[in-house]
């Protein structure tokens, strides 16, 4: 059966090495399970700068927006540090978000119990924690205008710009009360309406969206500095947490620590239906491209892998064998297999990349 398609962007440092092994799992799905994708591959970041002299050309915008589903490695790196902002690795990434409208991005944090000792924080902490973060990824600071760095009585002057539309408020609000509701029923939304005028703006129309459309799930609102601490006191508390492009990218690596790795945490970022009724749809790890690791054969492909996870879920509606890939890791941490950056013991022999790969797929077997 023809599943839908798929473009693979890997991008740059670990990127390429973590997709590898989701390209080997996305194979197993059309092998053993008859889904076969149609997969394209392109380039996006650094890798994209170094053919086009951009981080994305348009042809690859283009693919992006006629696919059912953009899955994404990672983009930057020292390499590119110096270059002109204009084509910096990470514009690539934000043009797919800003012109694809992904504004809705999911950022689970769930604390494998294999992995509850191995945490920054207590066993009691995280062991059975199950988050959702969603981050607004259209808009917010990242975006807002004006901004630039300008000449002003004789200095200079660096400029982002807060800016939220109600529209675009309500819009993300929605998302999360709606993921809420097939979840713990709980949503707390986090800004700072303390000292933010975009936050009062968002504390109100949050607040009314729930009012009008979601009177049934539970909603609180948080300043998203007490909520990074209260993430790090009892993450528990929470079910489903919405806030702004920046707060979310600072409170997603925050939970991300919940887990044990940056290298476990998956994401989509979700847009508008389109005409076939599924949505836009972006999903990538939460890690970057790792420099420090790049070529070594360590990273944890993990991340990258329930990312494909959440694309069976979200966009080709296969919550099933979602469910079949996210028990497969479970199982295979249960078993003790761990790449280096889930290992602290002295003398134990990590999993290579590869390894890690390997084990998933076998117990993808063992699920048939
Ligand atoms: P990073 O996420 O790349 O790395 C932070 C730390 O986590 C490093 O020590 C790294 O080795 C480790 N790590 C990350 N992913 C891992 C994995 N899968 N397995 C094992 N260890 C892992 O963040 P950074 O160092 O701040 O940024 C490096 C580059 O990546 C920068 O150019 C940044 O802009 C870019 N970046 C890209 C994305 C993205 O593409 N979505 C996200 C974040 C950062
Ligand atoms: C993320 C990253 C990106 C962001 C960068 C690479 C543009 O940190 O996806 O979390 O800031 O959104
Ligand atoms: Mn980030």
């Amino acid at each position: 059966m023809n599943a839908g398609s798929i473009l693979i962007l890997p991008g740059d440092g670990i990127g390429p090495e973590v997709m590898a092994e989701v390209r080997r799992i996305i194979s197993w799905y059309g092998d053993k399970r008859g889904l076969e994708f149609e997969v394209s591959e392109d380039l996006v970041g650094g890798a994209a700068y170094d053919v086009h002299g951009v981080p994305l050309a348009d042809e690859t915008m283009e693919k992006a927006q006629g696919v059912d589903a953009v899955l994404l490695g990672a983009v930057g790196g020292p390499k590119y540090d110096d270059l002109d902002f204009s084509v910096k690795p990470e514009r690539g990434l934000l043009r797919l978000r800003k012109e694809m409208d992904l504004y809705a991005n999911l950022r689970p944090a769930q604390c494998f119990d294999a992995l509850a000792d191995f945490s920054s924080l207590k066993r009691e902490v995280v062991a059975g924690l199950d988050i959702m973060i969603v981050r607004e990824l259209t808009s917010g600071v990242y975006f807002g205008e004006p901004r630039g760095i300008f000449e002003e009585n004789g200095e200079r002057v660096g400029i982002n710009t807060q800016r939220y539309t109600e529209s675009e408020i309500a819009r993300v609000a929605r998302s999360a009360f709606e993921l809420a509701r097939k979840r713990g029923n709980k949503v707390c939304s986090m800004e700072k309406a303390n000292v933010m005028e975009s936050g009062i703006l968002w504390r109100e129309v949050v607040q009314k969206v729930h009012d009008e459309e979601y009177p049934d799930v539970e909603l609180s609102h948080m300043y998203a500095d007490a909520g990074g601490m209260q993430l790090t006191r009892w993450p528990k508390q929470f079910d489903v947490i919405v806030t702004d492009n920046l707060f979310g990218d600072l409170l997603s690596d925050v939970a991300a620590m919940l887990t044990g790795s940056l290298g476990m945490l998956p994401s989509a970022s979700l847009g508008a239906p389109m005409a076939n009724g599924r949505p836009k749809a972006l999903y990538e790890p939460v890690h970057g491209s790792a420099p420090d690791i790049t070529g070594q054969g360590k990273a944890n492909p993990i991340a990258c892998i329930l990312s494909f996870a959440m694309a069976l879920r979200y966009s080709f509606d296969q919550g099933e064998e979602a469910d079949r890939l996210e028990k497969a890791v479970e199982k295979v941490l249960a078993d003790g297999v761990r790449t280096p950056d889930l290992l602290n013991e002295e003398g134990k022999t990590p999993a290579s990349t590869r390894d890690m790969g390997d084990a998933i797929l076998a117990a993808l077997d063992a699920s048939l």
